[in-house]
């Protein structure tokens, strides 16, 4: 089949959907891949990379996209960029499924084009390789812990010296998903004092074998707190009320909050107030992972970093984007993984698979809206 790489137009969007090392793989599986010019370039990957691995280079997206049987991206198309992708060609990215404009949905369907979101990919054991949820979060809670270290006015580890001791830094994170663990690790690996909260039951044991202290108001609710996929129930407004004053009690006394709590398909959930803000000491911090999803702290801007009273409240949107290189190359080598679900024995495009991975990815197909989790 052939495969088209658009170069991201989205503001701030520094990756690229495929890097040399998975063109290579594709045309050494019978695919054809055209990149347009320059779509690497911000991440470190050049067209004369991609054209030694065996893809073409298009001057621009129109050239790029031409007989496209699917094109690879890592936002989901705006209207525009529908506009000039092939009737009846597909096209698979990070598609903000419950965010989609109205005007893109519509584009895809008036020219029937397959959509597949890769939010969407299933936490099987099977769906692992191709999980990009996974493996940009994990990029995204390794660089929240060095912007957070970057922007407060300390040094993270305990120092003994000769002029005196600088105290480590103590390092709260709220939300223990992939993000969560990740940032864990990096803060104990700069020699934070690590603590760590979740609702989810399974965190608890993850968190303390990162050396990290757990702490979480575990009553009923929150044994019951998680969904077969693995993800986080909205919670009560008792557990709320609840959490809140657990909180509210042990975020004063911490250096750098990093929150990464998401419940999907939902705002995040608040969990630091403007209140528990204010009582932390000036030269704090607090990144909020979140704050493109609405915010875990109401104070939080996107891509802005908010002094209040001293502490400073940073919302970066795109953490991945900050380590181009990295994140392309493991989101590129995720769409690698999942190809192989799509593709006849003949190397043909084919979507009409009753695989359970590729069924609750599609999102359009053939003219139509066609995943439940969307439609309403
Ligand atoms: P996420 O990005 O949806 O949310 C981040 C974290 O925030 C989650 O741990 C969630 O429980 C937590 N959270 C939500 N509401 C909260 C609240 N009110 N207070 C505190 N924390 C709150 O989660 P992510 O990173 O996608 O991971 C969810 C789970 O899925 C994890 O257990 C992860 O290990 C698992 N997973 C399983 C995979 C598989 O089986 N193939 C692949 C990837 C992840």
């Amino acid at each position: 089949m052939k495969i088209s790489v658009l170069r991201e137009r989205r503001s701030g969007e520094t990756r690229v959907a495929a890097t040399p090392e998975t063109v290579k793989k594709l045309v050494a599986a019978g695919h054809s891949v055209t990149i347009e010019s320059d779509a690497g370039k911000v991440s470190g990957f050049m067209d004369s990379a991609y054209e030694e691995a065996g893809a073409s280079i298009a001057k621009d997206a129109a050239a790029a996209v031409q007989g496209a049987d699917i094109v690879f991206k890592v936002r989901g198309p705006e209207a525009d960029e529908v506009s000039t992708l092939p009737d009846g060609s597909s096209v698979i990215a990070l598609m903000e499924p419950f965010a989609m404009d109205p005007k893109v949905v519509d584009g895809l369907n008036a020219k029937k084009i397959a959509s597949l979101s890769m939010e969407f990919t299933p936490r099987i054991t099977r769906a692992q390789s191709m999980d990009a949820l996974s493996s940009q979060s994990n990029l995204a809670g390794y660089r929240a812990v060095i912007e957070g270290a970057q922007i407060y006015g300390r040094a993270m580890p305990m120092m003994m010296t000769a002029a005196g001791t600088v105290a480590p830094a103590k390092v709260f994170i709220m939300g223990v998903g992939v993000a969560g663990l990740q940032a864990i690790a990096t803060a104990r690996r700069l020699g934070g004092v690590v603590t760590a909260t979740d609702v989810r039951p399974a965190a608890k044991e993850q968190v303390a074998s990162l050396g990290a202290k757990f702490i979480a108001v575990e009553d009923e609710e929150f044994k019951a707190a998680e969904t077969a996929g693995g993800y986080a129930k909205e919670m009560s407004k008792e557990y709320q009320a609840k959490q809140a004053e657990l909180t509210a009690s042990h975020i004063t006394k911490q250096d750098i909050v990093i929150t990464t709590a998401l419940i999907p398909g939902r705002a995040a959930p608040v969990l630091i107030t403007e209140e528990m803000v204010k009582s932390m000491k000036p030269g704090s911090v607090i990144v909020d992972m979140a704050v493109s999803q609405g915010g875990n702290c109401p104070l939080s801007k996107p891509d802005e970093i908010v002094d209040v009273g001293g502490v400073k409240v940073a919302g970066f949107s795109n953490l991945p984007a900050r380590l181009p290189a990295d994140s392309s190359s493991l989101y590129a080598k995720n769409l690698l993984a999942f190809l192989p679900l799509v593709t006849a024995e003949d190397g043909s495009l084919n979507l009409d698979t009753d695989d359970e991975i590729v069924t609750a990815m599609l999102l359009t197909k053939g003219g139509e809206t066609v995943n439940e989790r969307i439609k309403s």
